[in-house]
């Protein structure tokens, strides 16, 4: 059963402006039956080009319909260049918030719109554009959609992307692939800090020190742990103290307390700080990773 805060059983059980806009302006059709989500968007501008009206048709999960509903309330009254710049997060913050395993209903109700605001610039162009190579041939997705919900929602792990786009929901054949853009992206965001090299801790804010523990992992551990059929994933730091867990061969390699030690320790404080010491979550390496239904 899921958490639903109480403006999405709201909005579930009390749906607004459902139905289809007889001759729209704009028409925005996303997702597909076999999928498991779709949706059909379609607005109507007033004289100074505002959304007089905007309608939803959605087959889904109640996320997926309260996610829906509040699109059109969010775009309403709006130019298209405001209404574009409504986000994924705009309509999670909206409802409160939504389960993270649910987090992709809100990124199908952005693309909606994207299709709709596409579909009449384009003078009724019937077909939203996949923009990017096909890297989730099981749920269609692109290469650009999952950059794009990495750095729109800043999400670290496999199971995040699936969660926010389904990418890597179906037969898993993709997830190596998502598991490199993910790197790439935080790559390049630890290399966009301002740290001027030899990096070091001393004098980092937290959120510095934060990325650049990332990074360092992403550059000189994980490759490393990789070669072996193995993978870390950062879970928190807490002052000093880094968390990670252990995946793939890792995870149940008799040696890993000392690859622990050696390597992701060693590395932390060649790169970091000499201060950090490094402990594992048990727990979360026992999680199971994929949680979309
Ligand atoms: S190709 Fe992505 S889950 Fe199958």
């Amino acid at each position: 059963m899921w958490e639903y805060t109480d403006k999405v059983r709201e909005h579930f059980f009390n749906p607004r402006n459902v139905g289809e806009i007889e001759n729209p302006d704009g028409v925005g059709e996303v997702g597909s039956l076999a999928c498991g989500d779709a949706l059909k968007l379609t607005f109507k501008l007033d004289k100074d080009g505002k959304i007089e009206e905007a309608k939803f048709k959605t087959f889904g999960c109640a996320s997926a319909i309260a996610t829906s509903s509040v699109l059109t309330e969010l775009i309403k009254g709006k130019t298209l260049d405001e209404a574009a710049k409504v986000t994924n997060r705009d309509i999670a913050n909206y409802l409160g918030g939504l389960p993270e395993q649910k987090m992709h209903c809100s990124v199908m109700g952005r693309e909606a719109l994207e299709a709709a605001i596409e579909n009449y610039q384009g003078g009724g162009k019937k077909k939203h554009e996949l923009e990017g190579r096909v890297v989730c041939t099981c749920f269609g997705v692109t290469d650009k959609e999952i950059e794009r919900v990495i750095r729109e929602n800043n999400l670290t792990t496999v199971e995040d992307v699936t969660n926010y786009c389904k990418a890597g929901g179906g037969c898993g054949g993709c997830r190596g692939e998502i598991e490199k853009i993910i790197d790439k992206i935080q790559g390049d965001k630890a290399k966009e800090m301002p740290v001027a090299a030899p990096l070091r801790a001393s004098g980092l804010t937290n959120i510095q020190k934060i990325q650049l523990i990332q990074q360092t992992i992403n550059e000189q551990i994980k490759p490393a742990l990789r070669a072996h059929g193995g993978n870390i994933e950062l879970i928190d730091v807490e002052g000093d103290k880094v968390i990670v867990a252990f995946r793939g061969m890792c995870a149940q390699c008799k040696l890993a307390e000392f690859t622990m030690k050696d390597v992701v320790e060693a590395k932390l404080r060649e790169f970091v700080s000499k201060e950090l010491f490094v402990e594992e979550d048990k727990e979360s390496a026992l999680q199971p990773h994929n949680h979309l239904e």
